[in-house]
Parts: C-alpha cells; structure tokens; sequence
C-alpha cells in the first residue's frame, strides 16, 4: 500500500512532493521521484518527504513520485520506487502487489535487478517493450497483460513528454487542468489546478500527454472518459493544531451533522435480509461490534460480525439471503474488498459504511452509507469511528438529536482536556495498560486500547472486564494504568475494576458518574456516554503520543489503507 502521483505541467517535480505529502497517509517508509528530461533522473530518500524536496535538482515537465509502505524487501533505498529498466529508458512507480513477479523474473535471465521488490519487474517489463520498439503506451498494455494481482502504476519514457497510468485492483485517478495533467492515488491529494478528475476501472490505461488525455483498455481499444468536476475541500492543518489527529478530534461536534438521515432510510430497507453480516478491520470492525450489539438489542436482529482477514476460517454461512455490512474507512481495505467480492459471487447484497465515496468499495456496493466526516488523514481512526457508530446507533433506530450530540461532545472534549493532558504525562512513563468495560463497552474499551498503542506505542490490552481475573490480573501491579469503561448499568465492570484497584491498580474511570474508588474520573455524557467516552480515549492516546514525543498522525510500520492482504 503506497501512494502514486505523476504530473505533467510547469515545475511538475514540485507539484509531486506537494502531492506526495498528501499522500504520506499510505505509506511512509521512504519516498522517491523520477523525471524525464534528455535522461531518467532519480531521487530517493528514507528521511520523509520534506527532505525529498530539499535542493531537488531534478527539473523538467514530466514528474512521477511514490511514498512507500514496504511490502516486499525491507526499508531501503535500494527497495525505494521509481525503479527502471536495465538501460534507463524508463521509470515506473507502483501500488499494489505482483503475485507473480518472481515467475516473470526468472524468465528475464538477460536482466540486472537492484531491488528485492515485486514492483521492478514492470520497469523491466516496460523496457523490454521499448527496446522492441514500441511506444510507452503499446509497451505498457502489453507489459500489462503480463502481470497478475493489484497494480495501479505510473510510467515514464527518457525525453518523453506523456505519462502512462494503468489500473488494476488499485486506485487511480488522472486529473487535468489548465496547462497540467496528471494522476493520483487519492482524488484529495490532487493540487487547486486540477479542475476534473476521471476515476480508472480495472484493466484500463490512461494515457497523459501534452493537452492530451486518453483512456484504453488492456488492448488498447479507446474507452469513453467519464470526467467528474473536481469539487472538494482541500485538507491543510489550520494554524491551531498541530496534528492531524487532534484537529480531527476536535472536528467531531461538527462532523456528526454531515450524517445522511435518507441514506439510512434506504439501508434500512437491505436489513430486512434474513442474514446480516459485518466486515471491518481494525476500529471499524471495533465500531461494527457495538453496531451488531446495539442492532441485536434494538431491532432484535441477530447479526454476525468477523474480521474481514478471518472470516474464510469461521462459522458465517454467505449466501444470496445474506446482507453483508462491510464497515470501511478508506474503502480500500484489501481484507474487506476480498471478501466482498467473494460474498457477491455467492449473490449476496452489499451495503457499505464507507467514508470514500470514490473508493473501489464504493463500486462494489449495491448501496452506501457515507460517513461525510471528510478526509482522515491521522493513521489512527477517530472522527470515522465515531460516525461509523453513530451510524449503527441510527440503522438501530434510536433517536438521536444531533444538536444535544454536538453539544456534549463539545463538552466533553472541553471538560476534560486539562485533565487528560496531565494524565497522558504519567501514562506516557508507563509500559502497559488494561481497557475494560462489557458489551458494547467491551468494544469500547477494545478501541480505547488500539488507540493507545497504536498512537503512543504502549502496549495496551482492551477486555471484556469479567475475563479479567481469568489471567490478565496477573499482571496487574503496583499503579499499573486500568481504564474503566461503562455507563450507569455498568455496576460489573466497576466490580472488576475494583478487585484491580486492590491488586494495586490505578482506575481511569471513564463514565458519567463517578465512583468512589475511581482515582481519576472522566466524566462522560450522561446521554450519549459510549461516543462520549470514545472521544476521551481518543484525547488520552493523542497526548500520551505527544507526551512521548511520537508523531501521532503517522505510527511507525502503519498506513492509513492497508491495500494488501
Ligand atoms: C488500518 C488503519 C486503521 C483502520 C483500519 C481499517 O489498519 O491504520 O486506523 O481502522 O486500517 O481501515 P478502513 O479504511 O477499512 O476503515
């Protein structure tokens, strides 16, 4: 999973770090250019994307860049994109994965490859075309109908003013404006100057060149563009914030009105099925379990929910009576996609929880709901899990009013700050940490503990609160952090917290109402405690990562869309 730009225009090299910043949400293990002018000039670095913008000396009209989360062969240089072939005819920069590059390589006995990536192998592939004579666009289709897996890639010709775009199982959008042109991987990442965009479907190529652009599939057979007005709100942080991350925080009193209540009308109708099942990974698995669980308690529908990556090994029966929920973010996941496509083979309905309308789950979807909470850029989950669950909560049919929502939210990140910003100081000294709560607090606390370590990297564990004593208590010691999750019915989990607390434990307790042996309180919304509560983890992770120093919108070894199985 990596982010791809390429642009023609003036100055296109700037108009790549520009963008790859952008996309440094998808990857950010290491970062690199390619330009063509009389030679293929290349550079790479390790060191992020500002220092890849530092004194670039590649100058010229024609760009591609990519910013890389490293599936095959490690963090290095040598691993970094754009590759070329042999000779430096070409440059390539790729996402996705061959899955039978290794087979195409030993073929390819006659050629030198630096690199342990599956991605080099289209450089080659490429090049060997043009050396055949043909034109990058011919050399690509055919190089193209080689490959197997998920690919969209960029290509590039020494002293050649066009870039070639091919899309296959991976996002690619070609964009064009007054006097530039060019591609991305995600539509946000495009600069003001592009004024309409074109989504690319499996196996088409678009071709890019002066005031020129061109769509064809795999055999080069000319396709109908279908452009789109670009019509977007650009993400920048705002003087204010320092992080993504906590700026999305903050953006949750507002973002709750973007809910569409006719989207949900119209779901509503796919419930119905005889069989409902949830997919998700990561938070929004964590906010499909309290979606089944708020479902089961109010509508009275048994609803199965599994991880999208385990669902091949357990006990769900998929079939044309059977709705699946796939719960997505980004839309991307590769995990979740597979097993849509999948279900939909066997005649199930698709109804998608999705924050990217134009995202290739949007495509498979027979209907979506949008989170509309605008981009995330932060790696960790926070204004789209709580949509996700407030879209649950509305699909159950409870009443919400969205302005009391808004109003205690505001409240709680407000009441609290100060507080959570001392906590984070004494949690940021410590190892471990425990999240409980039961139910759909289970969940919760399930989150709680993702985001803590996934945003400062102490290792946390989120439990039911009754499996506490059958192990985890063990490793409970003297001031060891437990955070209590619950509301006014939580009398259980405030019963495990508390044979913690004699164990030596320190009780975060996150609720409305405090209890007398809670050592911190972080009082939550007394009508909406579960959204409450999950803001207030949110807060606790974000200040715990900068307490650490640690940049909290982009965790080590993680990427917001994992397009990789
Ligand atoms: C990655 C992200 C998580 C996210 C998960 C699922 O692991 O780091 O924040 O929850 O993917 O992503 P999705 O886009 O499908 O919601």
């Amino acid at each position: 999973m990596c982010g791809i730009t390429g642009y023609l225009a003036k100055n296109a090299p700037q108009f790549v770090i520009s963008a790859l910043k952008m996309l440094e949400y998808r990857g950010y293990d290491s970062a690199g250019i390619a330009t063509s002018n009389s030679k293929i000039t290349i550079k790479k670095t390790l060191d992020g994307i500002d220092e890849l913008g530092k004194n670039l000396k590649t100058k010229g009209n024609v760009a591609i860049g990519h910013t890389r989360w490293a599936t095959h062969g490690k963090v290095s240089l040598k691993n970094t994109h754009p590759f070329t072939d042999c000779k430096k005819r070409v440059a390539i920069v790729h996402n996705g994965i061959i899955t039978n590059w290794e087979s195409l390589k030993k073929k390819m006995k006659n050629h030198k490859f630096s690199s342990e990536t599956d991605s080099e192998i289209i450089a080659h592939l490429i090049g060997e075309q043009i050396e055949h004579g043909n034109t990058l666009l011919d050399a690509c289709a055919k190089a193209s109908k080689k490959l197997k897996g998920s690919f969209a890639f960029l290509a590039i010709e020494k002293g050649k003013k066009e870039i070639v775009g091919v899309c296959n199982e991976s996002p690619l959008i070609v964009g064009e404006g007054d006097k530039i042109e060019g591609f991305s991987s995600d539509i946000n990442a495009f600069p003001i100057q592009i004024e309409k965009i074109a989504r690319l479907k499996d196996k088409e190529i678009a071709y890019v060149g002066r005031d020129k652009i061109e769509l064809f599939d795999f055999n080069l057979k000319k396709q109908k563009i279908k452009w789109e007005e670009m019509e977007k709100k650009r993400i920048r942080l705002g003087e204010i914030f320092e992080h993504h991350t906590i700026k999305e925080i903050f953006e949750q009193p507002k973002v709750i009105f973007n809910v569409n209540m006719n989207e949900i009308k119209n779901a509503k109708k796919l419930l119905k099925s005889k069989r409902i099942v949830i997919l998700a990974c990561g938070s929004s698995k964590h906010a499909g379990e309290i979606g089944a669980r708020e479902m089961f308690e109010k509508l009275k529908k048994e609803v199965k929910i599994e991880d999208a990556s385990e669902i091949d090994y357990s006990p769900v029966r998929i079939d044309k009576n059977t709705v699946i929920i796939a719960v997505s973010q980004s839309g991307e996941t590769a995990d979740v996609l597979r097993v849509v496509k999948k279900a939909k083979g066997k005649g199930a309905k698709i109804l998608s929880i999705i924050n990217n309308p134009y995202s290739t789950l949007e495509k498979l979807s027979d209907y979506s709901i949008h989170l509309n909470c605008g981009q995330e850029i932060g790696v960790g989950a926070t204004k789209s899990f709580l949509m996700q669950v407030l879209i649950f909560k509305l699909l159950s049919g409870e009443r919400i009013d969205l302005k009391i929502l808004s109003r205690e939210l505001s409240k709680t990140i407000k009441g609290n700050l100060s507080r959570i910003k001392r906590i984070s100081k004494w949690m940021a000294k410590k190892r471990d940490a425990y999240f409980i709560g039961k139910g759909k607090w289970k969940w919760a606390a399930m989150e709680g503990a993702l985001k803590l370590k996934e945003l400062s990297y102490i290792h946390a564990e989120g439990l039911g609160s009754g499996e506490l004593k059958h192990g985890p208590l063990a490793l409970i010691e003297k001031n060891s952090p437990l955070i209590a999750v619950g509301d006014n019915d939580s009398a259980s989990t405030w019963n495990n917290a508390y044979e913690a607390k004699t164990r030596g434990a320190k009780i975060i307790g996150i609720a409305p109402r405090a209890q007398s042996f809670f050592d911190i309180w972080l009082k939550t919304s007394a009508r909406f405690p579960l959204m409450s509560a999950a803001v207030n983890e949110q807060l606790l992770a974000y200040y715990t990562a900068v307490a650490n120093k640690i940049n909290p919108d982009r965790p080590k070894n993680l990427a917001k869309s994992v397009t990789v199985l």
